[in-house]
């Protein structure tokens, strides 16, 4: 078992130094490679981090930075259903803060959190495009419209499983 776990982190190292090395061409390369490791294994690791700073010759102090300003980067694995709430201005002028709560609450995580089960990741996102039909939410990348705190329930119920 733990010799599993340990070939399990060992590819994982080799994948991150494979995509950290296939972007040192770029100028200032540490975001894209954060997103490109997140888009490939889900989230940045703690391990994750000093293998991109050896890759890029940076300490493990600045990429650790990097990773904990934005937040855009999750830190641990999400869900497998992602629910994201919009909280600019346009939404937030019709009720997007008091769903935002509601779904907090609903889900007892905070945003950037996932329910103990793994079943959704709760996040805030800054505009979907959706203004004029707002509160917008997107659910697995689709995308929904004057959601209201029961319309949300109905689709986190068809997620939270
Ligand atoms: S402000 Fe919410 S979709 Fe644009």
């Amino acid at each position: 078992m733990s010799t599993d776990v340990t070939d399990l982190a060992a590819v994982r190292v080799g994948r991150v130094r494979e995509i950290a090395t296939a972007h040192l061409g770029l100028r200032g390369p540490l975001i894209p490679i954060l997103h490109a490791v997140q888009e490939d294994l889900g989230h940045i690791d703690q391990a994750d981090v000093p293998v991109i700073a050896d890759v890029l010759n940076l300490s493990a102090a600045e990429v650790h930075g990097v990773v904990t300003f934005y937040r855009d980067f999750r830190r641990a694995p999400g869900g497998r259903a992602t629910v994201r709430i919009c909280q600019a201005e346009a939404c937030q002028a019709v009720g997007a803060e008091a769903l935002g709560e509601h779904a907090r609450r609903r889900l007892g995580v905070d945003f950037g959190g996932s329910t103990s089960d793994g079943a959704v990741t709760l996040d805030e996102v800054f505009c979907l495009g959706n203004c004029a039909l707002g509160p917008a939410v997107q659910v697995d990348g689709r995308l929904h419209g004057r959601v209201t705190p029961a319309r949300l329930d109905a689709l986190l119920g068809e997620v939270a499983r």
